[in-house]
C-alpha cells in the first residue's frame, strides 16, 4: 500500500521498521509540484471563454453603475505610440488585439479593461522614461505581473495603458551568506525558488499562482500564501526595493541589511500598495535555507473546533517544523476532486466534514518523523482527528496540496465565483460560511478553506452566472459581519477594484484619508492603478 492511513500506524507502531511513517521527501522541490495555472489553459477552454461573456455583461453593469472615467486622464494618441517605440524595442510597444485581449482580462474573468496598449519595458530606465512621459501627459497607466490577482487590480478598468514587467526577470545577485536575493520585479516566483533550490535557499513564500506570478506582483500585493505561518510576511522578508514613482523619479530603496534604523522606512509603504503608488522594478528578499525534511499529512475532521484543537496541538506539538497548516471544508475538497483531472481522494473512506493539510520541514529527518508520528497518534488518541494519511513520497505530497492548491482553479469552473478572503479570529472564523449557506440555501455552492494557520478564510460562492440579485444578498452582509469581528476585508489579495469602496469596512476615516494624502502627494495626477484600492471620493 503506498499510503499508510493513520489508524493503521497505531497497529503499527509496536514494530515502526517495518511501518515507516513517511518517506523523508528530500527531493520535494516545487518543479516537481502542479502547476494547475497558466493564461494560455484558461484563454483556450470554450467553457471558459463562455464565462468570460458573462463576466462582461456583469462588468459592464457595475462599471456604469459605480465607476465614471475619470475625464482629466488624455486620450491614446499615435504621437504617444511613437514616443512609446522610440523608447522601448518595437515589439516592446504591443497593439496586437489578441495579446491585449489577455493583458485586458483578469485571472477570474470577472474583470476586463478596453486597453489600446501594452508596454513591456526591458529595464528600470524604460520604466523612468515610460512613467515620466504618461505623467506629463496624464495617461493612466496599470502596472501589471503575472495578472494572477484576485481582486481586479491587475487589469485595466478602462483604457489605462499596461505596463507588463515581464521583460524584466533577471536575477541580479545571491548572498550565500546571508540568503539575500536580488533580482528583478517581473521574475516569476516559481522559478526564483528553483534557482534557490539549487544553492541550498528556497523562496519564504509559495502560491498556488507560483508559475505565473511575479516577485514584483508578490510584493504589491503582499502576498500570504502557504509558507505564511513559518516564515511570515513580506514586510518581514523584503529587505530593499527599488520603485520607480509616478513622475519617473527611481527611488533607490534596494538595501540589503536585516537591520537598518536611519529614517522612515519608506518600502513598507510601496509593500501591499497594489501598483497605486509606484512600480516596483527590483526586489531583495532574505530566503531561508533548504531544508532537507519534509513530509506532508492530510487528515480528517469531524468539526470545525476540532480543526482548532489541531492547529493549538500542531504549534505545540510540532514548533519548529510545522511549515503549513491549511484547511478545506468538505465542499472545497469535493469542488477539488470534480473538477480536477487526476486527483482522487486520499482518504476515499472518510465522509469527514473537514480536512487539515500539515506539512512539517526540518532538518533531522528521524528527528522530524518521530515528531510528526508522536503528535498524530496523540490527536488521533484524543479524537482531534479521524483520520489522515501520509505522502509516501514526493508524487503523493504533490497530489495532497495539488488539491489544496486547486480549489481556485476548480471554483472558477462552476461559472460564476465570487471571492472573499477574510482575517477573522480562529474561533469565529468559519462562523460566516455557515451563515452565507444558510442565507443563500440552494441559490449557489458555498465553500471555506483558506490558511488556517494564519487566521485566514477564503470564502468562494459559485452560481452558474453573475447576477445584482446573488451579489445583494453576498453583500455588503459579507463585509458587515467581517467588520462586526474586527477582521480584515482582505487578508491577503488587496483590494483592487473589487474592493476599493469597501476599505472602510477595515479601516478607519482618519487612516483612509492619510492614505489618500499620500496617493497624491507621490501621485498627484493620480495616473498609477487609477479606481483601485482607495475610493475615488477621497481623491477627489
Ligand atoms: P498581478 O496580478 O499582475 O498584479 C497584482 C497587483 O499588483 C495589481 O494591482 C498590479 O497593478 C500590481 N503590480 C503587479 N506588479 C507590479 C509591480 N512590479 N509594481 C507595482 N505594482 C505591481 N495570493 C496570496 O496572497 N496568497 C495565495 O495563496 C494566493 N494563491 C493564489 C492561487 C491562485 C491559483 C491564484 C490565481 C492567485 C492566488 N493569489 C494568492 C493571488 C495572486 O496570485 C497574488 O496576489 C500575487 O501576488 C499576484 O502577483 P502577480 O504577479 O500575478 O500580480
Ligand atoms: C489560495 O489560498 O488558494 C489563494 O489565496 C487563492 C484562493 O483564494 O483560492
Ligand atoms: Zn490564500
Amino acid at each position: 500500500m503506498a499510503r499508510r492511513r493513520v489508524s493503521q500506524l497505531i497497529t503499527s507502531l509496536s514494530s515502526p521498521s517495518r511501518f515507516p511513517i513517511a518517506r523523508c521527501l528530500s527531493a520535494f522541490s516545487s518543479p516537481d509540484l502542479p502547476r494547475e495555472f497558466t493564461p494560455k489553459s484558461w484563454q483556450s477552454n470554450p467553457q471558459c471563454k463562455s464565462s468570460i461573456n458573462k463576466a462582461f455583461s456583469f462588468q459592464q453593469h457595475s462599471f456604469s453603475s459605480k465607476t465614471k472615467r475619470n475625464p482629466s486622464y488624455s486620450f491614446l494618441n499615435s504621437d504617444d505610440i511613437s514616443y512609446f517605440k522610440s523608447v522601448l524595442e518595437e515589439k516592446c510597444v504591443v497593439q496586437d488585439e489578441e495579446r491585449l485581449s489577455v493583458a485586458n482580462t483578469d485571472w477570474l474573468r470577472k474583470y476586463i479593461g478596453t486597453s489600446q496598449l501594452l508596454l513591456l519595458p526591458k529595464n528600470t530606465d524604460e520604466v523612468s522614461k515610460i512613467l515620466s512621459y504618461c505623467n506629463s501627459r496624464q495617461l493612466a497607466v496599470v502596472p501589471q505581473g503575472g495578472n494572477t490577482g484576485l481582486v481586479g487590480g491587475s487589469v485595466p478598468v478602462y483604457d489605462e495603458v499596461v505596463i507588463s514587467l515581464a521583460n524584466m526577470d533577471k536575477i541580479i545577485s545571491l548572498d550565500k551568506v546571508n540568503g539575500i536575493l536580488t533580482c528583478e520585479a517581473g521574475c516569476v516566483l516559481e522559478n526564483l525558488n528553483s534557482f534557490l533550490e539549487n544553492e541550498g535557499f528556497i523562496m519564504p513564500l509559495d502560491l498556488g499562482a507560483k508559475g505565473s506570478c511575479q516577485i514584483g506582483g508578490n510584493v504589491s500585493t503582499n502576498a500570504g500564501g502557504l509558507r505564511f505561518v513559518r516564515y511570515g510576511s513580506l514586510h518581514g522578508n523584503v529587505l530593499g526595493l527599488e520603485v520607480v514613482l509616478a513622475n519617473g523619479t527611481v527611488l533607490d530603496m534596494l538595501g540589503t541589511l536585516r537591520k537598518d534604523n536611519t529614517g522612515y522606512d519608506l518600502k513598507h509603504l510601496f509593500i501591499g500598495s497594489e501598483g497605486s503608488l509606484g512600480i516596483v522594478t527590483k526586489v531583495s528578499i532574505l530566503t531561508p535555507a533548504k531544508l532537507p525534511s519534509v513530509n506532508v499529512a492530510l487528515l480528517a475532521c469531524n468539526d470545525y473546533l476540532s480543526c482548532q484543537k489541531l492547529l493549538v496541538a500542531a504549534k505545540r506539538g510540532l514548533g519548529e517544523i510545522l511549515s503549513a497548516f491549511e484547511f478545506m471544508d468538505s465542499h472545497a475538497i469535493n469542488l477539488a476532486l470534480t473538477h480536477l483531472e487526476g486527483v482522487t481522494n486520499p482518504l476515499p473512506q472518510s465522509a469527514s466534514k473537514f480536512y487539515v493539510l500539515i506539512e512539517t520541514t526540518g532538518s533531522d529527518e528521524a528527528n522530524d518523523k518521530a515528531k510528526l508520528e508522536a503528535f498524530l497518534l496523540r490527536t488521533l488518541e484524543e479524537g482531534v482527528i479521524l483520520d489522515g494519511a501520509i505522502a509516501q513520497d514526493i508524487s503523493q505530497a504533490s497530489i495532497f496540496w495539488r488539491i489544496r492548491e486547486g480549489i481556485a482553479e476548480a471554483s472558477i469552473k462552476e461559472g460564476a465565483c465570487y471571492k472573499y478572503d477574510l482575517s477573522l479570529p480562529v474561533e469565529k472564523l468559519y462562523g460566516i460560511v455557515e451563515e452565507m449557506r444558510l442565507r443563500l440555501d440552494k441559490m449557489a455552492k458555498v465553500i471555506g478553506y483558506g490558511h488556517l494557520g494564519d487566521g485566514n478564510l477564503h470564502l468562494n460562492i459559485m452560481t452558474p452566472e453573475y447576477t445584482d440579485n446573488i451579489l445583494t444578498k453576498i453583500e455588503p452582509f459579507v463585509y458587515e459581519w467581517t467588520s462586526a469581528q474586527r477582521g480584515s476585508i482582505s487578508a491577503e489579495h488587496g483590494l483592487g477594484f473589487m474592493k476599493a469602496d469597501k476599505i472602510h469596512y477595515s479601516k478607519s476615516s482618519e487612516a483612509v484619508k492619510l492614505m489618500g494624502s499620500f496617493k497624491k502627494m507621490l501621485d498627484p495626477k493620480l495616473i498609477l492603478n487609477p479606481y483601485k484600492v482607495l475610493p475615488q471620493s477621497i481623491l477627489n
